[in-house]
């Protein structure tokens, strides 16, 4: 991608609240669902936050801190600025960090956040390179564009694998999610209102949010990290 293009991408998706497909209700969904332990503060990374819709949203609605990462500063400044509206700026901090070199420690968070941006470094490899910022009984909730079937058309078929070689069902994600030490403990797919889908809905294939606990099943395979 040269500069202009890179402008023009910029100027088309700043001052969008989201930049990629879900929802606000999505957003909440998925929060309920991991089961997120709301009787303490919760420390928190927001990985390709862009703007930071979901970023705001754990803000107002968990006891928590949140790490907002994104490699494109001027997405950061307009999370701040948004941050700032909704008065929730002290417990947000921006890292303009690409999400393939995260400076952070070993076991620091609680969470680890990432809706339609895991994908910009491959599933597979954002998924297990993250894990070890996760405490134990930590939690990964991640978006991932997904098939909703085990057949679609050619085209459509080599269209993704050309442009996402990744794409798969999400079975197969759930079966990478093991693999890689985690306890899969659901997933949903976004609805068809919530963004992106609609252009890819005759293909069935959906943008799938599923969150994945390190819950104690898991521990005795931290001590291998
Ligand atoms: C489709 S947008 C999703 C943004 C946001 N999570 C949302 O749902 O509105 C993907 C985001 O990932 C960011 N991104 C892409 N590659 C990245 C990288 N290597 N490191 C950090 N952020 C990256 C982009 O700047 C963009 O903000």
């Amino acid at each position: 991608m040269d500069d202009l293009q890179m402008q023009l991408l910029l100027d088309l998706h700043r001052s969008n609240f989201r930049q990629g497909p879900g929802g606000d209700a999505e957003t909440k969904r998925a929060m309920e669902l991991a089961g997120l332990d709301r009787s303490r503060p919760l420390k928190i990374a927001d990985v390709g936050c862009g703007t930071g819709a979901s970023t705001i949203l754990l803000a107002k609605e968990l006891d928590a801190h949140i790490t907002a990462v994104d490699f494109l500063p001027v997405f950061l400044d307009e999370l701040h600025t948004r941050a700032i509206d909704h008065g929730v700026a002290e417990r947000i901090t921006t890292l303009n960090c690409s999400m393939d070199a995260l400076p952070f420690a070993q076991g620091e968070f609680d969470v680890i956040w990432s809706e339609g941006a895991v994908y910009n470094m491959g599933f597979e490899a954002g998924v297990s390179a993250w894990r070890r910022f996760l405490k134990p009984g930590g939690k990964l909730i991640v978006s991932e564009i997904t098939w909703l079937s085990a057949t679609r058309p050619a085209e459509l078929q080599s269209h993704w694998e050309a442009e996402y070689p990744e794409i798969d069902v999400a079975s197969a994600k759930i079966g990478l999610l093991e693999r890689h030490g985690y306890s899969p403990e659901g997933y949903f797919a976004l609805p068809v209102h919530s963004g992106w889908r609609i252009t890819i809905a005759p293909c069935r294939a959906v943008l799938m949010r599923f969150w994945s606990g390190m819950a104690t099943a898991t521990r005795p395979r931290l001590s291998s990290m």
